[in-house]
């Protein structure tokens, strides 16, 4: 193992970010009051581009004006492509209170994209005295941002959260489907005539996953389109969190409670892990690195495992 400690994420609880568009202000009392980690008002892409100023001015009213309680709010600005988000950025920072935690940055293609974001905020951080220091959040959704992704995760130290931007993603990638994650029906192998569906988006989850654990960012799932498929929902979240990531985007309410439960480790995932620490912690009073729990080798890389469920069961329960 390398001599250099895996750096932690940020422990706060991301298990499901719920998106309204700025433009939309009826939601945002609702978006307040639902039981989501981190709220994702959005400038983006939900927003029409006649309604780009009108939705900025919506977003920092709410801001200031609305009770979010203890949530992480995290605003959506417009990609580095458009002539929206310098405007973003300036209006934010200079008129949105300290109630503001995160920008969420997307379409990131390179870590000079981070830099530049981060430069404009810095600046006006320092002009406008703000003491509080906003985080970024990024979204991967295209090809660039997929082979650029580990020097994007170590942009900023500003950078807390990455997501996976399934729809731009595809369409970057020219993948056939206009899916927005989830199964896709064209992507199985076939065996003895049998059809045995695989997951497209496993690899891109993968290398986010590997570059946000190499330099202490928090892994997200993106969105999951056909918000009346519950079930479809459901294994797309539970696929990711077995490889590693903290949550899923939400972007209709419905699909709060299922994120949540999801990514709380059950209470039998944690009293196995409780378990195999107990067993671990007998072994070693013994002098071994090994034991055998419910009939399975457990070893010292057993710990760490055990340790990762336990401590975001912990981190949701103080949460
Ligand atoms: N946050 C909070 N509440 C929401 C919500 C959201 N994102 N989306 C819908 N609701 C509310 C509705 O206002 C409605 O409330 P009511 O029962 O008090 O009338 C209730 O949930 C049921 O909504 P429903 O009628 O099923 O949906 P809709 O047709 O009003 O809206 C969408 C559907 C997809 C347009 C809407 O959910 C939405 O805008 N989602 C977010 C889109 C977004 O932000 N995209 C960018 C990221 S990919
Ligand atoms: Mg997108």
């Amino acid at each position: 193992m390398s001599f250099r400690i895996q750096p932690t994420a940020p422990a706060r609880p991301n298990r499901c970010q719920l998106f309204g568009p700025g433009s939309n202000t009826k939601l945002f009392p609702k978006m307040a009051a639902s039981a989501a980690d981190v709220i994702n008002l959005d400038l983006e892409d939900s927003v029409a581009p006649s309604d780009k100023d009108s939705a900025r001015a919506n977003v920092i009213e709410a801001l200031n004006s609305i009770d979010w309680g203890t949530k992480y709010l995290s605003v959506r600005i417009n990609g580095l492509d458009t002539p929206y988000w310098y405007r973003d950025v300036v209006d934010l920072l200079e008129q949105a209170g300290d109630r503001l935690d995160q920008i969420m940055i997307p379409k990131v293609g390179c870590a000079a994209d981070v830099y530049a974001v981060d430069a404009l905020v810095t600046a006006v951080e320092r002009a406008k005295g703000r003491s509080k220091v906003i985080s970024f959040e990024v979204i991967i959704e295209s090809a660039a941002g997929i082979a650029h992704v580990e020097e994007i995760a170590a942009a900023s130290p500003r950078l807390q959260a990455m997501s996976l931007g399934a729809a731009d993603f595809a369409a970057s990638m020219g993948m056939q489907t206009t899916g927005i994650g989830g199964t896709q029906k064209n992507y199985y192998m076939l065996h003895q005539g049998q059809k045995h569906w695989s997951d497209p988006w496993h690899w891109a989850q993968t290398a986010i996953v590997a570059a946000c654990r190499t330099h202490g960012v928090l892994p997200v799932d993106g969105p999951f389109g056909d918000f009346s498929d519950d079930e479809g929902f459901r294994a797309q979240a539970l696929r990711s969190a077995t490889l590693g990531m903290v949550g899923k985007w939400a972007i209709h309410p419905r699909q709060i409670a299922l994120a949540n439960e999801v990514f709380t480790p059950s209470d039998a995932a944690v009293s196995e892990a409780r378990e195999i620490l107990a067993a671990m912690e007998t072994a070693k009073a013994k002098g071994e690195g090994a034991t055998v729990y419910k009939g399975r080798l457990v070893d010292i890389a057993s710990i760490k495992q055990a340790e990762v469920i336990v401590a975001q069961s912990e981190l949701i329960a103080g949460g």
